[in-house]
């Protein structure tokens, strides 16, 4: 499974790209204006780190408009995913952005039909907000095992991008499920390599490494 990180943040982007387990970033609006920097200059750092796919989202709401901002994000460099949301809007601008050979991460997806749709217009990646699921009462990962059936019964190729994931226990489940992506914030990022007994274990190694003569 590829691990992106869900910020806009170059710093924490710099130091998952450090420790060799980034695949790539999603980004969205808030993420984005939670910098308060230009969107185009973060994007250019970002670019510069990561070598991989970069989803950048489109703002427009009208099909026209956002295939014109999908062109222009992806003219920034041949690693930007356009981000587009799931409406009917949304849905045309991904028929013509991915005809056209621009690779689109269909965002806002919250149920197995929309995923089906974004899968028959030709999106890369689909986008589901599995945590904003959960905080309204329904258990998000069940529409992704639901999602990847669909997706195998009719051989798609569209990649289920497992989003919107608020703790470590997301990020197995999609694993244990065979998501292909799971985009995450860094402070769940950073607890991954994390186990008490790893801690415990290595300083009792070191410890009992001071009785031995090794120079
Ligand atoms: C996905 O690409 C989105 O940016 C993100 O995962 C949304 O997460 P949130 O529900 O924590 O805002």
């Amino acid at each position: 499974m590829k691990l992106f990180l869900d910020t806009a943040n170059v710093d924490e982007i710099r130091k998952a790209a450090d420790w060799g387990i980034l695949d790539g970033v999603t980004t969205n609006p808030s993420l984005v204006a939670k910098e308060g920097r230009n969107f185009k200059e973060v994007l250019r750092e970002i670019i510069a780190i990561v070598d991989g796919p970069i989803s950048a989202e489109v703002v427009s709401v009208k099909a026209e408009q956002m295939i014109q901002e999908g062109k222009d994000l992806a003219k920034l460099h041949s690693n930007i995913y356009v981000k587009v949301p799931m409406t009917t809007e949304g849905l045309k601008a991904t028929r013509r952005l991915s005809s056209e050979g621009i690779r689109v991460n269909m965002t806002l997806v919250f149920s197995p039909l929309q995923a089906l749709l974004a899968a028959k217009v030709g999106a890369t990646y689909v986008s589901p907000f599995i945590g904003r699921l959960d905080d309204m009462g329904q258990t998000g990962m069940e529409i992704i095992e639901e999602i990847l059936a669909i997706y195998r019964n009719y051989d798609f190729k569209t990649e289920v991008l497992v989003a919107s994931v608020r703790h470590p226990i997301h990020v197995k489940e999609a694993a244990m499920l065979g998501a292909h992506i799971c985009t995450m914030p860094f402070s769940v990022m950073e607890k991954l390599p994390q186990h008490a007994l790893t801690d415990t274990g290595l300083a009792k190694f070191l410890k009992d490494w001071e009785k031995v003569a090794h120079k």
